[in-house]
């Protein structure tokens, strides 16, 4: 059976025809989604429309509400904890001056999409379901997307009509954090340190988000053998797999923490990388492993560096997890956050609807990204004393912290320069520090209401 295969252009008879192998190839898991996904030959419009709807979550049009074409993607937080993304070339814009932006005046996370009703939702429906149909040839490998940005890609990515598939050990993640787009894509259970299970993840894929691995600095010094088995190994197999099945593009959650002990501010991608832990020494790996593949291999890829990630999701329950999931869990059980080291340490910390428009822009780039490096960030820096008290604002408390020796492998400062990767691909943050916290908040409060 011929596994290479690329999505763009194909029929819709070969569609369904590779729909059929993909689910031979997984073995029978979840047929459904895919069924889900694709459009059949016999499908009218008024069908694909409806589907569309089903797809995206948004309520059906009523009033104010226009399609146009732009070159700015639309981020719509949505309820739920969810984030709706539109294509570039059809994002909506409200009238009225309503805001469809960052922050729709309800906590980022907390207010629905919802539109409201004059003559023009017809016209809107038809581009979306066009946008969805095209957009639906695609099937997306997000690895590690039963994690906490790899499930935000998948909802991102099921919103705006792609066809997905996730891959993923459990290692980390959970299969709950997909339960909002459940039967909606296809679903592999396995370790992408086993070849054989990324042959399979990527059989018929136009591209990878490759997002897997175990991503912690202390684990790392603990485990750093697992730390490379889930690291540079796992995405040397996942890019070899890639290659061989055809892919276009693979994008590669590389870590700002490759920067190390290098003391300049902002951080610029040309600077001399100095990791300070085998995490961050396997995370600059793969980058080495994207630009190989994207020069000499013939599979053209980005490595995107991010810099302290967080939003609704965020595992708190493990000492491993990031510093705003795990201050966020102790201090709303009124408990005292534990910092390491003197407190003054900064970190460009960024909402994951950042994260995924900037996934999201490097898959959609036209141009080849051949191998190139870019930061993903905010462009502005908190100290950790200082997210104490945006957090004691935030939940109404007035705790503060206890200090612990520093540990080893943490870096003091971080902050992104973001000119790269604005003039390369459009990025620019969605979402700032107080509006991505205050959605943090508001998502975990709802979650254990
Ligand atoms: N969260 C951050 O602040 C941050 C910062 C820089 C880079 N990153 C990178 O972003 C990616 C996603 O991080 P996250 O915060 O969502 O972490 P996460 O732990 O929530 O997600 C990682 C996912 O990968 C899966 N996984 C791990 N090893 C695997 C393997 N060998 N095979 C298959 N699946 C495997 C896990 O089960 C999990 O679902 C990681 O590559 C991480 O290094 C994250």
């Amino acid at each position: 059976m011929k596994l290479v295969h690329r999505e763009v252009g194909v029929k819709r008879a070969e569609t369904a025809t590779v729909i059929r192998r993909d689910r031979q190839i997984l073995q029978g898991k979840p047929p459904a989604a895919a069924q889900e996904i694709a459009p059949s030959a016999s499908e009218t419009l008024g069908t694909r429309l409806e589907k569309s709807t089903r797809m995206t979550g948004l309520e059906p049009a009523t009033s104010g509400v226009t399609g146009r074409c732009s070159n700015q993607l639309s981020y719509i937080p949505s309820s739920q904890g969810r984030h709706i993304f539109l294509a570039p070339r059809f994002a909506i814009v409200k009238r009225c001056g309503s805001r469809v932006g960052p922050d729709n005046g309800n906590g980022g996370a907390g207010g629905a999409a919802r539109t409201g009703g004059s003559g023009c939702g017809i016209a809107f429906y038809i581009l979306l379901g066009i946008a969805h149909t095209m957009s639906a040839r695609e099937l997306i490998l997000v690895t590690g997307g039963a994690g906490f940005i790899g499930s935000h890609l998948v909802e991102a990515l099921v919103a705006r009509g792609d066809r997905v598939r996730v891959v993923d050990s459990l290692a980390t993640g959970r299969r709950e954090n997909l339960a909002g787009v459940e039967g909606r894509f296809e679903w592999l259970e396995g370790d992408l340190a086993d070849f054989d299970v990324c042959t399979r993840a990527a059989a018929g894929v136009s591209a990878v988000l490759h997002q897997a691995a175990i991503p912690s600095v202390p684990r790392s010094v603990e485990d750093p053998l697992l730390s490379h088995a889930s690291g540079p190994t796992a995405t040397l197999h996942m890019l070899e797999a890639a290659r061989r099945a055809g892919a276009r593009r693979f994008v590669y959650a590389a870590s700002s923490s490759a920067y190390g002990d290098a003391v300049e501010l902002p951080k610029r991608e040309a600077m001399l990388p100095r990791p300070l832990s085998p995490y961050a020494a396997g995370k600059l790996a793969g980058e080495h492993y994207v630009h190989v593949y994207a020069k000499t291999m013939g599979l053209d890829g980005v490595s995107l560096r991010y810099f302290n990630v967080f939003g609704p999701r965020q595992d708190p329950s493990s000492p491993y997890s990031g510093v705003i999931s795990r201050f966020l869990r102790v201090m709303s059980a009124g408990e005292r956050p534990v910092i390491f080291g003197d407190g003054g340490q900064t970190r460009d910390f960024t909402y994951v609807a950042n994260v995924v428009a900037a996934n999201l822009a490097a898959l959609d780039a036209t141009a080849a990204l051949a191998g190139a490096v870019y930061n993903v960030g905010v462009g502005t820096r908190v100290g950790l004393i200082d997210l104490v008290d945006a957090l004691n604002r935030a939940l109404g408390t007035r705790l503060d912290p206890q200090f612990q020796p520093a540990r080893a492998g943490d870096v003091r400062d971080s902050l992104a320069d973001l000119t790269a990767i604005k003039a390369a691909l459009g990025y620019t943050p969605l979402v700032d520090f107080e509006q991505g916290l205050r959605a943090t908040v508001a998502a975990a409060q709802a979650s254990s209401a």
